[in-house]
């Protein structure tokens, strides 16, 4: 893949255009280990002439930064292969192995789901017959824990998530988001080094979202895992992405990786700020047009 678009960036903030593996990112360090690498992968469904192309092409490197993770924010036209490019790191099939191409986790070729990656999607995949505590101590039975120690472990996150109080209630009993926070704290509580999360607050309303994304913003702290996101928000891929992944559809691929500086103010103070504004206009511009990578978001050099 060739670098003809890479564009200079004077303050070290974004951007490459070109989304190639070596050069995709400000930070890429040679001596940082890898975490998530795709090296021109392309998935394709079905055979022959009815195969529908998800997504081609596609190359980046996440590497494992020391003692902290990376907040990725992947957005894209519906059909661009956001969830296909999320599930195959996941290792999960039918999305999973890809057509053709390399994917790397850990410096090692992907083979199955593991234990270093956790998914969450929109669908929140909670047991209904099991209490809020079971739901997020399931994961912890799976792995043999006893049921003191898993329940304690489980009290913790439903703590953490702000679901004190709710431990025995059931899934049918809560609101939207308070589903969704199980559901993070049934996969965050088993600390994969890897969250993939899959529009996980797109069926929130405003407020709640706006509160689910400062929650990931800390747990992530704490975490210092790598998290992926699909959202069809540019608001949300502005204020929690440190590398935005743009990608557009027919054929889905990746057009330009952004590089944003971390938030330090909360989503809602965020938004109220000019620069905010002009930034997700021309984001949201770029999503609309499908237009080729165009360098540095104006106004991102005024975030703080
Ligand atoms: N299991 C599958 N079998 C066949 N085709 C599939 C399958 N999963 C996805 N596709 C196709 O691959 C393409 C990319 O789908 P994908 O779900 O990854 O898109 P997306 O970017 O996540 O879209 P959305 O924003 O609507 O969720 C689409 O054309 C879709 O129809
Ligand atoms: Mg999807």
């Amino acid at each position: 893949m060739n670098d003809a678009h890479q564009s200079p960036d004077p303050k070290g903030m974004t951007v490459s255009a070109a989304p190639d593996e070596a050069k995709s990112s400000a930070r890429a360090v040679d001596s940082l280990p890898e975490l998530v690498r795709f090296h021109k992968v392309t998935k394709s469904f079905g055979e022959g002439p009815l195969a529908r192309v998800a997504f081609q092409d596609v190359s980046f490197l996440i590497e494992d930064l020391p003692n902290e993770g990376e907040l990725i924010a992947i957005v894209g036209p519906s059909g661009c292969g956001k969830s296909t490019l999320l599930r195959i790191i996941a290792g999960l099939r039918p999305h999973f192995p890809p057509t053709s191409g390399e994917v790397k986790v850990f410096g090692a070729p992907i083979t199955y789901p593991g234990a270093d990656r956790g998914m969450v999607d929109q669908k929140y995949s909670l047991m209904p017959h099991l209490t809020v505590r079971d739901n997020i101590a399931f994961g912890l039975m799976l792995r043999g824990m006893r049921l003191k120690e898993r329940c304690d472990r489980a009290g913790e996150w439903a703590k953490k998530v702000g679901l004190e109080g709710c431990e025995d209630k059931y899934p049918s009993e809560l609101s939207g988001g308070m589903q969704q926070r199980v559901s993070i704290a049934a996969t965050l509580i088993l600390q994969p080094k890897i969250l993939l999360m899959d529009e996980p607050f797109g069926a929130l309303d405003p407020k709640i979202r706006m509160q689910m994304q400062e929650l990931l913003v800390q747990l992530w702290k704490e975490q210092q895992s790598t998290v992926f996101i699909v959202t069809h928000s540019v608001e949300e891929a502005i204020y929690l992405g440190d590398r935005v992944l743009r990608m557009a559809a027919k054929p889905g691929r990746l057009v330009e990786i952004l590089q944003l500086p971390r938030p330090d103010i909360s989503p809602e103070m965020m938004r109220r700020k000019p620069w905010f504004t002009e930034i997700s206009q021309e984001l949201l511009l770029r999503l609309e047009t499908d237009a080729p990578a165009s360098g540095e978001l104006p106004g991102s050099d005024k975030w703080r």
